[in-house]
């Protein structure tokens, strides 16, 4: 999970590739570095360890000018986050230098083999080889120059990578390849750019295009973008028109992206739900959907694989979908799916769900569903990612880019997708009739300007989080389609504060939580009610219970509740209220709080919210 970029083009280098390195850092940021070369052929690089502004203040000392080159913002895999182990690396001659995510596997008989043929190797990293491949090739077949000579590595080296090259003896010329993590090149006015992620072009070009699997890609100012296989054959991508405008991926005035994701998420509601439900009819419309209409009849069973906040929204996606359309859902971590053997059939819809579509867990529980026949769907967040080429359909969320390391807005629009495709579901096997379509579709259109509410509301987080920046653990609750949230929640805590967070479902306090109760452990306990619900009724009364039996024990409570809800207020310590909604769109308001929570007690602890340490956005490798 680093941050790659390249660019070769007619604009000063140096600018464009620090730019594009800011704007991925939230991919990785152990260490950064940069080459360049110049009109006189010569190649320069900086690199240095920890943020990428430490390479800033480098170039500031020494500063570079190029007109092609490429940048790495790196997660450190193999090797310590040193400055010698920063990228990019570069051959023994210096004339060659490459970036590189993800692992090459057989590096270290690579690096013997190299060694013996006289290479000295700089860094403990795995990507060190590539540069000494290339030149070794170029010392022996120099007519296959750099195209070739890179070809040639790739059939020596195994593993997954995203990878951009450069030679000082090749001017403007960048080449790259994929196996795995994402990469995605941009279309300029006689200028190309290529990256790790979209945020890094956007400034510059909207047409860009990801790169599959096993191609490759010559970019050069003279001849353009040439796309090819392994073995040479031409090949013709699909360019996407990105339709995200740059400031939205910028922070916009916001601390921290993560608070800026947090409030737009009633914009990421309404843009997931436009165009897709008509209030006067109650029916759905999925264009994107190119599974036959007749086959969602013989569907008999739905699994989904993700991971981390996506896997809670599975979680939730299985409520929605099992109410609404009476389909059994079965939900997975992808990092455990393709290790239990699981029945898969042709009549099995299998899906994933991802903000970045990148995720190697959920890309392999896929391509598993496919070999066994499965018809494919993705809940993804990019245009053009890995899992929207591979299923057979995709539900795009429309939140926008989501930077911040902790899922946000992403998380509530999966969950907005996937009532759609429940709702979607029960339209066409009929579990709905249209007087319910259009009380569902009513109660989502309502949304929006209730998150927007409730995100504008009087509550101070800040005030609230001084009473937990000491806590050193924290107990999250919640029942039927709040368990997912209380998840969640804890989730959010746990990956931006370091503090020890647990989620659970609150019906199992007393099968052995119950023992952590003290005066020193808040229990955040999600209770909300939707009154014309008698399960939600149901549910509520149970989980008031597990709030009054921690406070009897001295436990403190915070509890997330509907709007003018007494008795919990009566019980618990601390009280958030959301608006009154439907059952089934509740964890889409409950999961606010939330976040806040979690923010707020984050910073207040002198966190690095958006890029938290050990973490990275998109988890490119298993
Ligand atoms: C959630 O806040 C984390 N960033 C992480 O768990 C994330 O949800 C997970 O890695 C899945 O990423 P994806 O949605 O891009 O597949």
């Amino acid at each position: 999970m680093c941050g790659i970029v390249g660019y070769v083009g007619h604009q000063q280098v140096v600018p464009v590739i620090i730019e594009g390195l800011r704007r991925l850092e939230y991919r990785g940021y152990d260490s950064a570095g940069i080459a360049v070369v110049n009109r006189d052929g010569e190649m320069h690089v900086r690199r240095a360890s920890g943020k990428l502004r430490k390479l800033e203040e480098a170039l500031m000392l020494k500063p570079l000018d190029g007109d092609y080159g490429l940048g790495h913002t790196r997660w450190a895999t193999h090797g310590r986050p040193t400055e010698e182990n920063a990228h990019p690396h570069r051959s023994s001659n210096g004339r060659i230098c490459v970036v590189h995510n993800g692992i090459i596997e057989n590096y270290l008989e690579l690096k013997r083999d190299l060694q013996t043929r006289g290479h000295n190797f700089q860094s403990e990293t795995d990507t060190e080889v590539i540069a000494h491949l290339i030149e070794d090739k170029l010392r022996t077949e120099p007519e296959l120059r750099l195209e070739g000579a890179f070809r040639s590595m790739l059939r020596q080296v195994r593993g997954i990578y995203a990878l951009v090259a450069l030679s000082a003896d090749e001017p403007d010329r960048l080449i790259t390849a994929r196996l795995g993590p994402p990469i995605v090149i941009g279309i300029g006015e006689d200028e190309y750019f290529v990256a790790s992620d979209i945020p890094a072009i956007l400034p510059y070009t909207r047409k860009v295009f990801f790169l599959g699997d096993d191609e490759m890609a010559v970019l050069s100012r003279s001849a353009g973008v040439k796309v090819t296989d392994i073995d040479g054959n031409e090949i013709h991508p699909e360019v996407q028109h990105i339709n995200w405008d740059p400031i939205q991926a910028e922070k916009s005035g916001y601390k921290h992206f993560m608070l800026k994701e947090i409030y737009e998420q009633p914009r990421a509601v309404r843009d997931t739900t436009q165009g897709r439900v008509s209030l006067d009819t109650g029916k759905i419309y999925l264009d994107t959907m190119k599974i036959p209409e007749e086959q969602f009849l013989r569907f008999t069973d739905i699994k989904i694989a993700a991971c981390g906040t996506a896997w809670h929204a599975a979680l939730v996606a299985k409520y929605l979908i099992e109410e609404l359309a009476r389909i059994p859902v079965e939900v997975d971590y992808s990092s455990e799916f393709r290790y239990r053997n699981p029945i898969l059939n042709s009549t099995t819809l299998m899906m994933v769900i991802s903000q970045s579509g990148e995720t190697a867990d959920s890309i392999a529980a896929l391509r598993e569903a496919k070999d066994k026949g499965c018809r494919t769907l993705a809940i993804c967040n990019v245009q053009g990612a890995m899992m929207t080429r591979e299923a057979d359909c995709t539900i795009y969320t429309h939140a926008g880019p989501e930077i911040g390391v902790a899922s946000t807005k992403a998380f509530t629009s999966q969950i907005v997708a996937a009532y759609i495709f429940a709702l979607y579901l029960a339209q066409q096997r009929e579990t709905l009739d249209e007087p319910m379509l259009k009380w569902h579709t009513r109660h989502l259109s309502e949304l929006p300007v209730k998150l927007e509410k409730l995100l504008n509301s009087e509550t101070d987080y800040e005030e609230l989080s001084r009473a937990f920046v000491l806590s050193t653990d924290f107990l999250y609750l919640g029942r039927g389609i709040n368990f997912p949230i209380a998840l969640e929640g804890a989730l959010k805590l746990k990956e931006i504060s370091y503090i020890h967070a647990e989620g659970y479902a609150a019906g199992e306090m007393k099968h052995g939580p119950n023992a952590l109760i003290d005066s020193r452990l808040p229990v955040v306990v999600i209770n909300t009610l939707d009154p014309e619900d008698v399960k939600s009724r149901l549910r509520y009364e149970k989980t008031l219970s597990n709030i009054q039996e921690v406070r009897a024990r001295d436990g403190i409570v915070v509890a997330i509740v509907t709007e003018g809800d007494l008795d919990t207020r009566e019980s618990a310590s601390y009280t958030i209220e959301v608006p009154p909604s439907s059952e089934l769109l509740s964890p889409v308001l409950s999961v606010a709080p939330l976040q806040l929570l979690a923010y707020h007690v984050a910073v207040r602890r002198g966190c690095d919210v958006d890029q938290p340490r050990n973490l990275a956005k998109s988890v490119t490798v298993e």
